[in-house]
């Protein structure tokens, strides 16, 4: 079956029709999508009515999946439930609740599991119950970003390791929020700050919510240096909206963009599920980058 592929913002993003995810897909096909996936960083496919199973078939034609963490909804599994509808009741879960609270911190402009020591390759999400004004994603193209450095900032920058830690993130959103069984899941982890795709030798910035200081550099400098990275890298120009319909599947590149969530009205059920691809390899390991990041 041959893929048409529309692109839906001038630096990125690409919609991809002419296939049907709730089907079984050939070789070839899934090596087109792979190729598009490396190109255009996020693909769009519109009206796929995929059940879990289907949607767990289609992702692992990318490579083995991760299992979610433990204390989140999903945990243990390969499925993320982004939702605020009590999976057993079937109410909306009320927005003090811990897990609304840790569903918000996707608010923050993220790349999925860049806070374990091989972080994720790709996320498929798919709207199976999306609201009609806000819960918007948006994603920032983190080569483009990159591409728009001073020389002198990526000199600055080259071989530049980062410390990525999940209780991190989560303590600038509320320091209680996880347990200590939580935190013991996921030690902090080395992350190169530039990660360059072997494939075509793109360079990406690899910032966002998890990147807690630089390797080498007094804690509040990196801080800042990461902060001013975060500020270019999501600027206006390198973002793309993305506005969900219902059985729309969103696929991105955890590696050349960083995503995140838009608030909606919580009292309306917003539904989404995920399967994160796993990556290859650790990009950073003893302070150094390493050559697969
Ligand atoms: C995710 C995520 C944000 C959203 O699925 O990893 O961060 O808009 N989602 O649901
Ligand atoms: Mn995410």
């Amino acid at each position: 079956m041959a893929l048409a592929i529309e692109k839906l913002h001038p630096l990125f993003v690409a919609e991809v029709s002419g296939v049907d995810l709730t089907r079984p897909m050939d070789d070839a096909t899934a090596g087109a999508v792979r190729a598009a996936f490396d190109e255009h960083s996020i693909l769009v496919f519109r009206g796929q009515d995929v059940t879990d199973e289907q949607q767990v078939a289609f992702s692992e034609h990318f490579g083995p999946l991760e299992r979610m963490l433990v204390g989140s909804q999903g945990g243990g599994t390969p499925l993320a439930y982004l939702t605020n509808v009590d999976r057993e009741t079937g109410a909306i879960i009320p927005p003090d609740d811990k897990r609304m609270i840790r569903n918000l911190c996707n608010m923050l402009w993220h790349s999925d599991s860049s806070f374990k020591k091989v972080p994720a390759l790709a996320s498929i999400l798919s709207g199976r119950e999306v609201t009609g004004e806000g819960g918007e994603t948006q994603f920032a193209t983190l080569r483009a970003a990159y591409d728009a450095l001073t020389d002198d900032m990526k000199r600055r920058i080259e071989g530049l390791v980062a410390e990525h830690s999940f209780a991190y993130s989560r303590s600038q959103v509320d320091p209680t929020l996880l347990t200590r069984e939580m935190k013991d899941e996921v030690p902090p982890v080395q992350q190169s700050l530039v990660r360059q795709n072997p494939l075509n030798g793109r360079k990406a910035l690899y910032v966002g919510s998890h990147a807690s200081h630089i390797l080498g550099m007094p804690v509040e400098e990196g801080r800042a240096l990461l902060g001013r990275l975060l500020d270019h890298a999501t600027q206006d120009r390198f973002v793309y909206t993305h506005r969900w319909r219902n059985k729309d599947i969103v696929m991105w590149d955890n590696r050349a963009v960083l995503h995140r969530g838009r608030p909606w009205d919580y009292m309306k059920p917003r539904v989404m599920h995920r399967t994160t691809v796993a990556g290859h390899g650790p990009t950073a390991a003893g302070g150094r980058v390493l050559a697969s990041a």
